[in-house]
């Protein structure tokens, strides 16, 4: 596959400003969609590791990829909380049931309706580390950023501009049906999740907390009750992933998020527009607090943004 699509691209590159245009495109495979270049998405897989150049770029991918494996430590001025990029982009963001960042190189900017604004891919970064990680912006025009972006760009090579992969984005949607129990879910948790994450949640690194201090703030997707469902009906347990249902799932999620969390200044003004999703565990314009944690952590000065 990857032979033939090095064929399309010499034979579009060689066609500029030539008559020999139409006909080599007729040679290359059939395009996809309305593109011109044919891309497979069902057939795409990223890159691995192996396959990270031996160059400066490499050099930079590899320091993106530690980035996301080892965030607290590697940006502790940065990120103090028990979790890293990893903890919820499994597989370094190429699982595809866990929120992947394959081909989201491909995908920003966009717009976002949470924000009202269309973001940058390093905004979007920025967003999973003031509110799932519970750190401090990272300014974009950092090594660290760019170490990121490179990562980023690597796992979606050969993804064209613009093209969706299938089944990427974000966290798998869940029935809407379905309403969490938190009795059900807190005995569900002592039986099958408290042996790594601990009873009280606080995860033991680089088992990462589920509630309190050192776990996603409230302004996170993992906040919501059916985005942490889909989070863990398909990855949690994760030595027996698979042998919930969606029903635990839910009840699960209902207890994780009935907890104490960082709290994420500004999240009023989240859905600008309206339309915020049901389990949304804050009001926002015209949405009220989806069975909001009794309390919020307050973040420490300077940590919260
Ligand atoms: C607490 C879990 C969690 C952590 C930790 C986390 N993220 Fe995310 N991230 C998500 C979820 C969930 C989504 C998808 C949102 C959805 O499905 O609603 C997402 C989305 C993204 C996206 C957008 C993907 C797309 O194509 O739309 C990027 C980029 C991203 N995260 C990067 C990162 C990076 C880099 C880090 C570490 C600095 C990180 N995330 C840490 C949960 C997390
Ligand atoms: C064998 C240890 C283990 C068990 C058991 C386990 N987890 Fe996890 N969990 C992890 C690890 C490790 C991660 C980080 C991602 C990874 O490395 O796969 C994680 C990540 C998570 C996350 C996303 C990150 C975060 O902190 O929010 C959630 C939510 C979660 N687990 C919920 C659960 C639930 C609910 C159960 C019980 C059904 C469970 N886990 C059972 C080890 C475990």
């Amino acid at each position: 596959m990857n032979s033939v699509r090095a064929f399309t691209v010499i034979a579009l590159a060689a066609c500029a400003g030539s008559g020999a245009c139409t006909v080599e495109r007729a040679q290359a495979p059939a395009a996809a969609g309305s593109g011109a270049v044919a891309f497979d998405a069902a057939a795409w897989k990223p890159p691995a590791e192996a396959d990270i150049p031996a160059d400066s770029l490499g050099a930079a991918i590899r320091r993106g990829l530690a980035l996301v494996r080892f965030t607290p430590e590697s940006l502790p001025k940065y990120v103090r909380s028990n979790m890293r990029c990893v903890s919820c982009h499994e597989n370094d963001g190429t699982k595809v049931t866990a929120a992947p960042l394959i081909g989201s190189h491909a995908r920003f900017p966009k717009y976002l309706s949470r924000s009202g604004t269309v973001v940058t891919l390093a905004d979007r970064v920025n967003f999973c580390m003031t509110r799932s990680l519970a750190g401090r912006a990272l300014p974009v025009d950092s090594r660290e950023m760019d170490d990121i972006l490179a990562y980023l760009a690597f796992i979606s090579r050969d993804v064209p501009v613009g093209r969706h992969l299938s089944a990427v984005d974000g966290l798998l949607p869940m029935k809407d049906t379905l309403v969490g129990d938190t009795l059900r879910g807190h005995a569900l948790f002592t039986n099958t999740c408290a042996v790594c994450h601990q009873a009280d949640g606080s995860g033991h690194s680089p088992i990462p907390a589920l509630w309190g201090a050192g776990s996603f703030t409230i302004a996170a997707s993992m906040a919501r009750q059916e985005r942490a469902a889909s989070f863990i009906f398909h990855n949690m347990p994760q030595t027996a992933p698979g042998s919930l249902t969606e029903q635990n799932a839910f009840d699960l999620a209902a207890y994780i998020n009935s907890h104490p969390r960082p709290d994420a200044p500004l999240k009023e003004n989240d859905w600008p527009h309206g339309g915020a999703p049901r389990d949304v565990p804050y009001a926002t314009r015209g949405h009220a607090a989806f069975n909001p944690p009794a309390r919020l952590i307050t973040r420490a000065p300077g940590t919260e943004r």
